[in-house]
């Protein structure tokens, strides 16, 4: 038994409190901006309401064995605010959140040694603020440490019982980047603010394959085994969804939201540079993402 504080209790952190909830035995702290009367989550096997407490002033925060961090890789710094209560008696932190820059992120606001980056597969939407859908099964990965091995304990035996599994990998490196290969290219849906049917045509079918080419460039400077025909994979993947299928990027922008172009294509960029890859496309789509989000311009 553990007591899980969950930071950003939107799709993922709602998907995640209601997995927690299904081992019955945690003890669950949601920390919101506004205060939640009640979580229900629509999952496969049905609805499930989250047996937790809330807390909407970090100040108020209880001391907790783990934090799960499940904002937006923008929100970092109000992230932060609720660290020094909840990690008052010293909790590690696990930050999951798409792109790879999770430990740069989150080491101002907590020791390299209680961070621990976490990839997620799980198909989920917030439908209200108390509300979330989750649509299919979770995958976690994470790095084969004590840490890592400690994070998938807390989930112990609910594999057995619901459709989710954690994965211990002894390359995370190549599971964050062949997760950002794939989610890269997802900016051209928001930019052209159409769904996965428009990857469909031979033009942009080839502006998919140079961009998903890039990132694996970059992907493979920083050390992710990624391979030739990776590019060629994801777009096929692409091609694979419901044509009318969105991604969050799309998500976001068409609900007048913050996309998260920066921990994606930002990142690829800013990688790239580091080991002198040219990056053009993420550098575009990084930059006209940005500018649509820029109320003054
Ligand atoms: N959704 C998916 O299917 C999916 C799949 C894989 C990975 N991911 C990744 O998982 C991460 C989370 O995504 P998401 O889709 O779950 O986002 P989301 O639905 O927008 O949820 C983010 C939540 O964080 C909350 N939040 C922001 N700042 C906060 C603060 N200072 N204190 C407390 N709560 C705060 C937001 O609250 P408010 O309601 O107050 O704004 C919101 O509830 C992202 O990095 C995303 O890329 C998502």
């Amino acid at each position: 038994m553990a007591r899980i504080a969950i930071v950003g209790v939107g799709a993922i952190g709602g998907g995640l409190a209601a997995l927690l909830d299904a081992s019955g035995s945690h003890e669950i702290v949601l920390c919101t901006r506004r205060p939640l009367a009640t979580l229900i989550v629509d999952t496969p096997a049905g609805d499930v309401r989250v047996r937790a407490r809330n807390v909407s002033d970090p100040a108020l925060a209880p001391a907790v064995d783990w934090v799960l961090v499940a904002t937006k890789a923008y929100d970092a710094e109000g992230t932060a605010k609720w660290f020094p209560a909840l990690c008052a008696k010293g909790a590690p932190v696990a930050v999951i959140q798409n792109g790879v820059e999770h430990r740069e992120r989150f080491q101002q606001y907590s020791s390299a040694d209680k961070l621990l980056p976490v990839v997620i597969d799980l198909p989920t939407e917030r439908k209200a603020e108390d509300r979330v859908h989750i649509r299919g099964r979770a995958l976690i990965k994470v790095e084969d440490t004590k840490l890592g091995q400690s994070f998938a304990a807390l989930f112990g035996a609910i594999g057995s019982r619901t459709d989710m599994r954690v994965e211990l990998t002894d390359d995370f490196t190549t599971a964050m980047w062949w997760k950002l290969c794939f989610n890269s290219v997802g900016a051209l849906n928001a930019l052209a603010m159409k769904p996965a049917g428009l990857l469909r045509g031979e033009a942009m079918g080839r502006v998919t394959l140079a961009m998903a080419a890039e990132s694996v460039a970059v992907g493979r400077a920083e050390g992710a085994r990624l391979s030739d025909s990776l590019p060629r994979e994801i777009l096929e993947k692409y091609r694979k969804q419901p044509p009318d299928s969105v991604n969050s990027l799309l998500a976001d922008r068409r609900a007048g939201r913050r996309t998260e172009w920066d921990a994606r294509n930002g990142a690829i960029v800013r990688k790239g540079e580091k080991h002198g890859i040219e990056t053009p496309l993420n550098r575009i789509a990084a930059a006209l993402l940005e500018a649509a989000e820029d109320p003054s311009l």
